[in-house]
């Protein structure tokens, strides 16, 4: 009975080779040997008339013999499947690859990169200064004295008596006089706090304030310049206006207003029909301030400005909710 499994597993074997990627025809291999009737199942049967300690010995040959073949027909089986798929299947290597889902700069960011940019191009250096500042930057030095009814414009988060969350970037101006001599010409963006909230403020908000300071430093250079920073930012074509203003800490002093983006100054809901939209304060350094950081200010003169970010992205990119820059729904966030 040996001599007889070792022939029928020779057999199957030269069967299963010869079979070659045929499964139909491996399939007819496994049902007349493995089958319910095959061979194997008629061998097993046999075992039955042999005696005891025979059928023992007889029995696990044909047991290794049954598990043998079974390897080497699953092994062809798998062999020709795998054939088949890559026979049919057209893998074209040139395809490009997915694209992973990458972030991009939020669109405040990137209209601050975008005012970086421009004042970099007229000489302006970007500064940064600290959002948890001392009430003598944020208001003292700038000539706004403790109980000046000027500070009643501003509400303020106070974190002790003399430490504020700064209510706007005006205190890196003193911040960098402080340490540095003229001239002196810097952009500081940065994050600003006011206790305000509702459709159209934000308790946080972004500024960007500016800084020239030298020898003759006139009030045209500051229509210049900014003159300069409106039409790179809105396009040459978009007018504007200086309209005489107040700040402690400018003197004289002037908000920039700029024609409506919506309707070209025509007159709409945005500006209230007046077709102009006021974009940043500004002015001449007051001489106060130049004397709380130690400069002559018989000899050096200057211009500040500043402006809310928040403010520029809504009218460059026609945005009508400020809340939208701070919900970061991403179906807003990705159109820019
Ligand atoms: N700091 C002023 C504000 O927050 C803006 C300003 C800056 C005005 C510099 C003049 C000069 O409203």
């Amino acid at each position: 009975m040996e001599n007889e499994i070792r022939s029928l597993l020779e057999t199957a074997s030269r069967l299963i080779s010869g079979a070659q990627d045929d499964i139909k025809a491996l399939e007819q291999v496994r049902v007349r040997y493995l089958g319910r009737k095959g061979e194997f199942a008629a061998l097993f049967k046999g075992l039955v008339a042999l005696p005891d300690d025979e059928r023992r010995r007889v029995g696990k040959v044909l047991n290794e013999a049954k598990v043998e073949l079974e390897a080497l027909l699953n092994g062809a089986m798998d062999l020709s499947r795998e054939k088949l798929r890559s026979r049919t299947q057209f893998f074209d290597v040139t395809i490009p690859g997915r694209r992973p889902l990458t972030g991009h700069l939020h669109p405040i960011t990137q209209t601050a990169v975008e005012i970086g940019r421009i004042f970099s191009g007229l000489g302006f250096e970007t500064v940064e200064g600290p959002e948890i500042e001392l009430d003598y930057y944020n208001f003292e030095a700038l000539n706004i004295p403790r109980d000046h009814p000027a500070r009643d414009m501003q509400d303020t988060f106070y974190i002790s008596e003399d430490v504020v969350l700064r209510t706007h970037t005006s205190p890196i101006q003193v911040r960098v006089m402080e340490k540095r001599r003229p001239p002196i010409r810097i952009i500081a963006p940065g994050r600003t706090y006011r206790c305000d909230s509702d459709v159209t403020h934000t308790p946080m908000f972004h500024q960007v304030e500016g800084l020239m300071v030298g020898e003759n430093i006139s009030f045209g250079d500051l229509k210049g310049i900014l003159t300069v920073f409106v039409h790179q930012m809105f396009g040459p074509h978009v007018g504007l206006r200086f309209r005489p203003s107040f700040f402690p800490f400018t003197e004289p002093s002037a908000e920039v207003d700029i024609q409506c983006v919506m309707c070209r100054g025509a007159g709409c809901r945005v500006c209230s029909q007046t077709g102009w939209l006021e974009i940043l304060g500004s002015g001449m350094v007051d001489p106060e301030v130049f004397k709380m950081v130690g400069y002559d200010p018989e000899t050096v003169t200057g211009f500040a400005f500043g402006m809310g970010i928040e403010r520029i992205a809504m009218l460059k990119y026609g945005i009508d909710d400020l809340r939208l820059f701070f919900e970061n729904d991403l179906r807003f966030l990705r159109q820019f």
